[in-house]
């Protein structure tokens, strides 16, 4: 069985939409943000810990897994869900991105990219085909093209190369992959360029995939640029399969995408601040690691439900944060996970209640004050 998006309703006044994703490892309801685990781990957290914060379907790395443990161990292992122990549905990425990340350590051709270890600098070789090899052995329930992310800033001529070889080498992903329980979605690019997006949908659509992602923004364009280039690329998309906006997730951001009919999101931000003292809160971004939260005997959020605010204050946590005890970051993790997945609810909800871009309206206004 492979991946089937099902369209429940579409908002009235914006390109919103819920739906259900099925998997091979159950249903879940879109939009949905997918919580990162890179190392096969979202960090900090027992899988237990992911569920009930609200976590339906983690996202992994094809690449970090490749380097270690390996993904022939993995496979040994009897897949990736059984060996990090989640039993829902798993998203990998393809490499394509963290392997273009690596600058001078990596070399590209019409072949594959090949690439120096960020472990030990060994020597490696990436191919669609591997890609897709690599992830098939991992198991997920879905798996990404090897794809080529332009840079931002990039000139027209290097975005539509990048988009012309991610168009061939979708091609050569599709006619590589053979796993019966496992779907691929293609990844569209093309820069900040209008009719290079255009072009990069209509030659995916041709090649028919289960999902499709917007690959390469959220990589330090001003953010309304990244609005702009989903107002025209969103709507060229086919209405009856899922539409994933990759790298993005911050409270503001996913309400946008969400309203230009973004269905599935993934981001590193809420873990990843959480590690270093900072927590989401209705009113922005708050560093409880800061002195002035010292004495401050509330929770991270007054009204949270989350495990963390149900028991422990502000200044507990910046003293755990403070003393470099692992509970910190675990209590900072859960919070920041629970705030962004229990957001999504209440944005299924709105749209559920025809109200998403009233509440689009009354949440930026705390978030922004
Ligand atoms: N993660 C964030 N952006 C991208 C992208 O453009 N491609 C891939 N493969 N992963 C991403
Ligand atoms: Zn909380």
């Amino acid at each position: 069985m492979v991946v089937k998006y099902k369209l429940i309703k579409k908002d009235n006044k914006s390109h919103a939409r819920l739906g259900i994703l099925s998997t091979p490892h159950g249903e879940i309801e879109t939009p949905v943000f997918m919580p990162v685990g890179t190392q096969a781990t979202v960090k900090a957290m027992t899988p237990e810990e992911v569920r009930e914060a609200g976590g339906r379907i983690v996202l992994s790395n094809t690449y970090h897994l490749y380097l270690r443990p390996g993904h022939e161990l993995i496979r040994d292992a009897g897949g990736l869900h059984r060996f990090m122990n989640w039993d829902g549905p798993i998203l990998t990425d393809s490499g394509g991105f963290q392997v273009f990340s690596l600058g001078p350590l990596r070399k590209i051709t019409e072949d594959g990219v090949a690439f120096r270890s960020h472990i030990d600098g060994s020597s490696h070789f990436f191919s669609p085909e591997h890609a897709m090899q690599v992830q098939m052995a991992l198991g997920s329930d879905i798996a990404m093209v090897f794809d080529e992310c332009a840079p931002y800033p990039c000139s027209y001529e290097d975005s539509l190369a990048a988009k012309e070889r991610t168009t061939r080498w979708a091609l050569r992903c599709k006619e590589y992959h053979s796993h019966p329980e496992q779907s691929v979605f293609g990844i569209v690019q093309g820069g900040m360029y209008r009719d290079l997006r255009e072009q990069s949908v209509d030659e995916l659509v041709k090649l028919d995939f289960p999902g499709y992602a917007i690959g390469g923004l959220s990589v330090g364009e001003p953010k309304p640029l990244m609005y702009e280039v989903l107002d025209y690329t969103v709507p060229l998309l086919p209405e009856d399969k899922p539409r994933y906006l990759m790298g993005v997730g911050s409270p503001d951001c996913l309400l946008e995408g969400v309203v230009r009919g973004i269905d599935m999101f993934d981001c590193v931000l809420p873990t990843r601040i959480a590690r270093n003292g900072t927590v989401f809160t209705r009113q922005g971004k708050l560093v409880v690691r800061n002195a002035a939260y010292a004495r401050d005997f509330v929770p991270l959020e007054e009204g949270c439900a989350c495990y963390t605010c149900r028991h422990y204050t502000r200044a507990y946590i910046r003293h755990l944060l403070k003393s470099d005890e692992i509970l910190g970051v675990r209590l900072t993790t859960i919070h920041n996970l629970h705030f962004l997945l229990n957001l999504m609810e209440d944005i299924r909800e709105a749209i559920r209640e025809d109200r998403l871009l009233e509440y689009k309206d009354h949440f930026l206004k705390d978030w922004q004050a």
